[in-house]
C-alpha cells in the first residue's frame, strides 16, 4: 500500500470515529454515562493505526472504563477531560509493545484523542447544567408549595385567634363567676386549657407563615445559641444524649430577631435529641463565610426516609406517635429563616443521623 494511501485510509477511520462518536454523545441517556463512555472507548480503538494492539482508557467523574484490562510496558498518550475549564479526568491511550516493528503513536492520532475529550467535556458539562436545572426546579416548586400553604395557614390562623381570645376570656369569667361550684370550675380549667394548648398552635402557625411580628437587630449569635443550648441541658442529660457545640469565633454578627433566632435552634435541637439514640452525640456547628452565618445541627438517630424529607417541613407532618408531636416545629424554623432571607437544607449523615444546615445571610 502506498503511504498517500495508507494515510488516507488513517483519515478515514478518523472521520468515520468522530462521527460514530457524535451520534453516540447524541443519543446519550444522562443515567447512563458509563455506557456512553464505554461505547466512545471501543469506537476510538478502532480509529488507531494499530487498533489490534491499543487500548483506550477513560476516567472521569468517578467513572473507569477501559477496552481491556492492564496494559503494561506500553507506550501512551493522553488528553484532558475539562469541565467548566476544570481538570476532570483523561482519556488515555496505549499502545501494546511488539517486536516485530517499531509502533508509535500518530500526531493525528494525538489530535483524534483531543478532539473526542473536549466533546466528551461538554457532554459531562451540559449533563451537570441539566441536572443543576433540575434540582433549581424543584427546589423551587417545593418552594412556591411551602409559600402557598404559609398562605393558607396565615388565614386560618388569624380566622381562628380572636374567637380562641373570646372563648378564653369568657371561661376566665365565668371562672371567677363561679368560685364557689368546684366541678364547674374543674370543667372550665379544661376549656381554659384546651383554649391555650390552641392558642399556642395558632402561634406556631403564624410563625410558621412569617405572620409574627419581628423585632431585627444586629446581634452577635454565638450567646444566643449558648443560651439556647443551655436551656435545653437538663432535657440533653433527662434523655441521656450527649452534646458538642464547635463555635469558629467568640463574636459572629447578623441582623436578625433574637428570639426567633432561639426559636430555631431550640426546635431544631428538640426533634435532635428526640430522635437520638441514648448516648448518642448531637453537634452544633457554627461557622462563617464572607457574607453568611452557617449553622449545622447533626445528630445519630435514624435520620430521614427518603419520601419524607420533601414534607417535614410543611405543618402538621410528623412521624412521631400522636401526642409527641404536633407537626408544627420544623415549619416553624422554615418560616423564620426564610423572613431572615436564609436556607435550610435538611439531608442524611452518610454515616448516621440527620444533618440540618442553615445559612444566615449576615445582613
Ligand atoms: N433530627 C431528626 N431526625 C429524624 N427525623 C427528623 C428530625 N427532625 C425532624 N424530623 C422529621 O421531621 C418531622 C417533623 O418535625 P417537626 O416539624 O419538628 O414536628 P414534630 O417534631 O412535632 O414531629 C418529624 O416528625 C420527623 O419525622
Ligand atoms: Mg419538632
Amino acid at each position: 500500500m502506498s503511504t498517500t494511501e495508507q494515510a488516507l485510509k488513517e483519515r478515514i477511520k478518523e472521520l468515520t470515529c468522530l462521527y460514530e462518536v457524535s451520534s453516540i454523545i447524541g443519543n446519550t441517556d444522562e443515567n447512563l454515562i458509563e455506557d456512553t463512555l464505554t461505547a466512545v472507548a471501543f469506537s476510538l480503538k478502532k480509529a488507531f493505526q494499530y487498533s489490534e494492539d491499543t487500548e483506550i482508557a477513560i476516567s472521569t467523574s468517578g467513572f473507569l472504563i477501559s477496552t481491556c484490562n492492564v496494559v503494561e510496558n506500553a507506550e501512551s498518550i493522553q488528553s484532558e477531560i475539562s469541565i467548566f475549564n476544570e481538570n476532570k479526568g483523561q482519556f488515555t491511550a496505549y499502545l501494546k509493545p511488539s517486536n516485530a516493528l517499531e509502533k508509535v503513536f500518530l500526531k493525528e492520532e494525538q489530535l483524534l484523542l483531543d478532539n473526542v475529550a473536549i466533546k466528551i467535556g461538554s457532554l459531562l458539562e451540559r449533563i451537570e447544567i441539566q441536572k443543576n436545572e433540575a434540582s433549581l426546579k424543584r427546589q423551587m416548586e417545593r418552594a412556591d408549595r411551602l409559600g402557598i400553604l404559609g398562605e393558607i395557614t396565615a388565614g386560618i390562623a388569624h380566622e381562628i385567634n380572636t374567637p380562641l381570645a373570646n372563648i378564653l376570656g369568657f371561661a376566665e369569667l365565668l371562672k371567677s363567676d363561679l368560685e364557689e361550684r368546684k366541678e364547674s370550675i374543674a370543667d372550665i380549667d379544661k376549656i381554659i386549657q384546651n383554649a391555650i394548648f390552641s392558642r399556642e398552635v395558632v402561634k406556631k402557625l403564624m410563625f410558621f407563615a412569617c405572620e409574627m411580628p419581628q423585632e431585627k437587630k444586629r446581634i452577635n449569635i454565638v450567646p444566643n445559641i449558648k443560651n439556647a443550648i443551655n436551656l435545653l441541658d437538663a432535657t440533653f442529660r433527662k434523655a441521656q444524649v450527649k452534646y458538642i457545640v464547635k463555635i469558629e469565633e467568640e463574636e459572629m454578627w447578623l441582623r436578625a430577631d433574637p428570639i426567633q433566632l432561639t426559636q430555631i435552634i431550640f426546635n431544631l435541637l428538640m426533634n435532635a435529641i428526640y430522635f437520638s439514640p441514648k448516648e448518642g452525640l448531637v453537634t452544633v456547628e457554627v461557622t462563617t463565610t464572607k457574607k453568611d452565618i452557617i449553622l449545622n445541627i447533626l445528630d445519630e438517630g435514624k435520620g430521614f426516609e427518603i419520601d419524607d424529607l420533601e414534607k417535614i417541613f410543611q405543618p402538621f407532618f410528623t412521624t412521631k406517635p400522636t401526642g409527641d408531636g404536633s407537626g408544627l416545629g420544623l415549619s416553624v424554623v422554615h418560616g423564620i429563616v426564610a423572613s431572615h432571607k436564609g436556607r435550610i437544607v435538611a439531608q442524611n449523615n452518610k454515616n448516621k443521623g440527620a444533618i440540618f444546615t442553615i445559612t444566615l445571610p449576615k445582613d
